[in-house]
Formats: C-alpha cells, sequence, structure tokens
C-alpha cells in the first residue's frame, strides 16, 4: 500500500478541509424522479421465484446490499400497478419484491427528520446515524469505519456498482470519509486507495468519470491537477471508459474502475451499443467477486445501487443474504391526483407507458432547438418522446417560451403526471418509512420495523465484522494530524484528545 501516513496533506483530504469546494452541481432527486425514471426501474425488475430450503447455516457468507435511492413505497406499489397493466396481470399478482418484503426502515438522520441520501447511506454503511451531507463520519464529523472496509479487513471482497457517479453520496459512503458530500474530488482520492487505510475497494463500476481526469483536461470535474486515472493503473487496477472495454472485462486478468462520465444514463435513454445496463454491471461485478473468492473461505461486500436483479443469485449461492432497501422516500408521490372536489378514485399507468423519453433528454432538446418552425418541433418532441399527439394549446404556448432546462423539464413530467393522475408533493425527499426487502440466510432477522442503522448492525452481525476496529484505525490517524496543526476543527480536536493519550 502506498499511503503516506502521517502527511498533514492527507489527512486534510480526509477530514475534508482540503481544496475541494462546493464545486459541484448539488444533486436534486425531484429532477430525477419524474414518472419516466420509475418506468426505467420496473424494467429492471426480473421475477424469478426458486424456493429453496434456507434451513442449513452456510459458512462462506456473501452480502448484496441493494439501494434503492430515493424509492418509498408509493414508487414500489406504482411499479406494481404499471406492471399489471402494461403487462395485463391480474390483482393478485406479485412483484419479486412483494415476495421478500420482510419490513420497513425508518430513514431520519441525526439533525432532520427527512434525510439526505449522505446520511441515509452511512446510516448503512457505519450503523450510526449522522447529519444530512456527511459521508463516513459521525455528528462530530469523525470518521466512522464502515461494513465495506471491515469486511475488507476481513478479508472479504468488496465492490460498488452504481449509475451514479461513483463518488456521489451512497457510494461514497461506504468507501470515503469526508464532512462533505459535495467534496467529490476528496472523495475519489480516497477511493483510488490514496487515504490511510489503502485502496478498500477491489472494484467500482459507476459513473463519475470526470472525478479521476486532472483539471487541466476539458472533461475533468476536480477542483486539483492529479490525474487519479493514472494514478489508480499505478496502484494495479485497470480502467474502462467504453462498452467495449467493459465486455472484455475478464475475471483473473483485470481490477478494474470506472466508466462514463457523470451520472450514467437513465435507463428509458440509455443506448446500449455505448452503456451497459445496471443488471449487466451487476452481473459482471458478481462474477468478478465469486471468482476473486474462489479459494477463500470469505465470501464478499457487494453495494448496488438501484436495482432488484439478483434474487436468482442467491438462490444459487445460499450463503448468500440480499437487502434491497431505501435510503428515503422521494417526491412525496402519491398514486391519485384529485384536484377539485368531486371524487376521482383511479390513476392512469396508460400515459405513463406512452413516454419512450426521459423528461430529462427532452429539455435538452427543447432547450436547443429555436428555429422558426418550434412549434411544430415541440409537436414532435411531445409527440414523439411523451406519446402525446394532441399536445394542449396551453403547453404549446408555455413550452414554446424561453425557460430554463430544468423549468421545461418539471413541465413535461407534469404533462405526463396529470394525464395519470399522479401527484407529487414535494420536489426533494420525505421522512416516511420506506420498504425493507431481504432474500436470503438469516434475513428473517430484518422483520419488521427498524431504524436504518439496524440495516448497518445486521450486515457486521452476518459478516462477523469490527467497524469500531477500523474507526480506531482511522482516527489514530486523524488525531496525529490535528496535533500537529491547528485547523478550526476545534472542537474535533477536543473530543477526541483522550484517544491520543492512550498511546
Ligand atoms: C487546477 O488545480 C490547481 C491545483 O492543483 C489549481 O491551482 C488550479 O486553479 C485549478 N484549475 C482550475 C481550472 O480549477
Ligand atoms: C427517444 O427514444 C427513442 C426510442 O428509444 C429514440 O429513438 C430517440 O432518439 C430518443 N429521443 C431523444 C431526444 O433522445
Ligand atoms: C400540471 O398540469 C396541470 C394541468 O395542466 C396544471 O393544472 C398544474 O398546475 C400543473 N402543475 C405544475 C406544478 O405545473
Amino acid at each position: 500500500m502506498s499511503n503516506n501516513h502521517g502527511d498533514p496533506a492527507e489527512t486534510e483530504r480526509l477530514l475534508g478541509f482540503g481544496p475541494e469546494r462546493k464545486k459541484t452541481r448539488r444533486e436534486l432527486c425531484a429532477v430525477l424522479f419524474t414518472a419516466v425514471l420509475i418506468v426505467s426501474a420496473v424494467i429492471g425488475i426480473v421475477s424469478i421465484w426458486l424456493s429453496l430450503s434456507h434451513a442449513d447455516s452456510y459458512e462462506k457468507r456473501n452480502v448484496i446490499l441493494m439501494i434503492s435511492d430515493g424509492f418509498g413505497p408509493a414508487s414500489e406499489t406504482f411499479a406494481r400497478n404499471y406492471k399489471q397493466h402494461v403487462d395485463k396481470l391480474d390483482y393478485n399478482y406479485f412483484t419479486s419484491l412483494d415476495e421478500i418484503l420482510v419490513g420497513s426502515s425508518r430513514t431520519r438522520s441525526s439533525d432532520s427528520l427527512v434525510t439526505d441520501s449522505a446520511a441515509g447511506a452511512t446510516a448503512f454503511a457505519c450503523a450510526l446515524k449522522t447529519y444530512n451531507g456527511a459521508i463516513g463520519v459521525n455528528p462530530e464529523k469523525v470518521p466512522c469505519g464502515t461494513v465495506l472496509e471491515s469486511a475488507k479487513h476481513f478479508g472479504f471482497a468488496t465492490g460498488l456498482v452504481v449509475t451514479s457517479r461513483i463518488t456521489h453520496a451512497t457510494p461514497a459512503t461506504f468507501s470515503a470519509h469526508v464532512i462533505s458530500r459535495d467534496m467529490e474530488s476528496d472523495i475519489a482520492t480516497q477511493q483510488i486507495g490514496d487515504y490511510p487505510l489503502g485502496r478498500q475497494v477491489d472494484l467500482m463500476i459507476g459513473g463519475g468519470r470526470c472525478f479521476f481526469l486532472p483539471n487541466s483536461t476539458s472533461e475533468s470535474c476536480r477542483v486539483d491537477e492529479r490525474d487519479l486515472v493514472k494514478e489508480s493503473k499505478e496502484r494495479g487496477f485497470n480502467y474502462f471508459s467504453s462498452r467495449k472495454e467493459f465486455d472484455n472485462l475478464e475475471p483473473g486478468k483485470d481490477k478494474y474502475d470506472i466508466c462514463n462520465t457523470y451520472h450514467m444514463s437513465y435507463e428509458i435513454d440509455r443506448d446500449s451499443s455505448q452503456e451497459p445496463s445496471l443488471k449487466e454491471m451487476s452481473e459482471k461485478a458478481l462474477k468478478f467477486l465469486e471468482y476473486e473468492t474462489a479459494d477463500s473461505d470469505k465470501g464478499f461486500f457487494l453495494m448496488i445501487e438501484g436495482s432488484r436483479i439478483v434474487k436468482k443469485y442467491v438462490d444459487e449461492h445460499p450463503g448468500t443474504v440480499m437487502i434491497s432497501v431505501s435510503d428515503h422516500e422521494t417526491g412525496g408521490l402519491s398514486l391519485a391526483r384529485q384536484d377539485s372536489g368531486n371524487p376521482e378514485y383511479l390513476w392512469y399507468p396508460e400515459p405513463v407507458s406512452l413516454v419512450k423519453n426521459s423528461s430529462y433528454i427532452l429539455s435538452k432538446e427543447l432547450s436547443k432547438y429555436w428555429n422558426n418552425d418550434r412549434e411544430d418541433y415541440i409537436k414532435d418532441i411531445v409527440r414523439d418522446g411523451l406519446g402525446i399527439d394532441d399536445v394542449e394549446d396551453h403547453d404549446l404556448s408555455w413550452l414554446n417560451q424561453p425557460r430554463s432546462q430544468l423549468e421545461y423539464e418539471y413541465y413535461l413530467a407534469n404533462i405526463t403526471n396529470y394525464k395519470a393522475r399522479l401527484g407529487w408533493a414535494t420536489h426533494g425527499h420525505s421522512s416516511v418509512d420506506v420498504n425493507l426487502y431481504a432474500y436470503g440466510q438469516g434475513s428473517e432477522a430484518l422483520r419488521g420495523n427498524h431504524e436504518n442503522i439496524e440495516i448497518g448492525d445486521f450486515i457486521v452481525e452476518y459478516l462477523n465484522l469490527d467497524l469500531d476496529y477500523i474507526t480506531e484505525k482511522l482516527i489514530r490517524h486523524v488525531i496525529k494530524y490535528t496535533f500537529h496543526q491547528a485547523t478550526d476543527s476545534t472542537h474535533f480536536y477536543k473530543r477526541d484528545h483522550h484517544h491520543c493519550n492512550h498511546k
């Protein structure tokens, strides 16, 4: 490992007092969370049910933790209703998730009833409640050992698979420790192993390449000149950036990293000749991790953001437990939208089923085209993209005015939402309990209503991990630094003073 233990600059980055500024656009979940997005999530549901008895206890253990960012109970119902509509299924149809519902997860963070993705995922990663924005640090901004790091320490293989940026809050909480989710340059630096623990993630697949490229290149969104692609290669990790390179990755040959530029495309917009699907990435990851651990008595820990496709894998590998849970609900989605006094007890999946592109993609088109025949162009966009032949006059004249891309995006989404009678109470997150799904050995322990941190506890217990040990390792290093150099984090320094005296 090429850690420079005790290097003040190193630790500065770890704590997040480094060069990172609020540079990146903050994630706007609401933007992503159009009805269109939900449709794409439905497509990922593969319904396979093979009933196996899990009476035996398997000692070689794997954990697959799937975090469906922003999915509340209404989204799950939406998915079922939608699938029933499209596939003409009976009322008593069960989705593959319905089959494995075990309970619910309570999502609040330490400083708000409404969590963000950073605190929401840190609850799973460190098994503790923390403040919104925290990446792998506790409410006092002290780094906390994660299930991924502890698993790595005990000889498990580790992986992160996402369609967002790999430096985005959810995957970041497992593999980095910074005081703010916006510090994505620092997160990337830690993810390639340049922090006190060294490289902890055996494989990372997802978007976010720009945070790994030096700021002197046009594609970069880093705050400094470091070339993390190069540095990661020097650490023995392969890097891929195209569909072809992804396809060519073979277990035993490569260790591998990042693909794509920013967030990867929504499933509905994805060009399969350019980008692998989440399903393909997950399958590839499972293949690699299985290969890596073939001769070991330890299995692996894999976090997949946003999917539900691996039940079959659990059936075939009985030491595996799969947990699927959201970090929080988004949008206050309601499956009905009664505006007036007259009861309207219905919602229509049909308008949603006609959508061909995300409103994000369509809004980009609308922002670009200002020729004289713009009206016709708008009609084309609405017809081809949303499946609506007769755009209303007031919609047409609204869309014909110059607006921001975001305004177009919301407006387009609302056209379909209104026709479907879907309501959204917020553009952000909400605090409702989310559904908890689990399948495989030991999953009975997750029955009932749980705090999100108990899902972290469950993983610790299942893999027999020790998070405190990792926390101590992280803190020891940090304290050394705060002794050397006074920073604005004096409360942090004081709080952990006694740790130093022990040594
Ligand atoms: C690139 O990073 C260097 C520090 O490594 C900094 O001095 C410079 O201002 C950065 N340039 C841009 C365009 O951000
Ligand atoms: C919308 O989706 C269709 C079908 O996948 C595709 O052919 C078309 O190029 C997409 N439109 C935009 C604007 O991306
Ligand atoms: C959505 O569309 C409906 C029908 O045109 C309209 O009444 C409503 O104000 C719109 N809502 C938003 C938030 O734009």
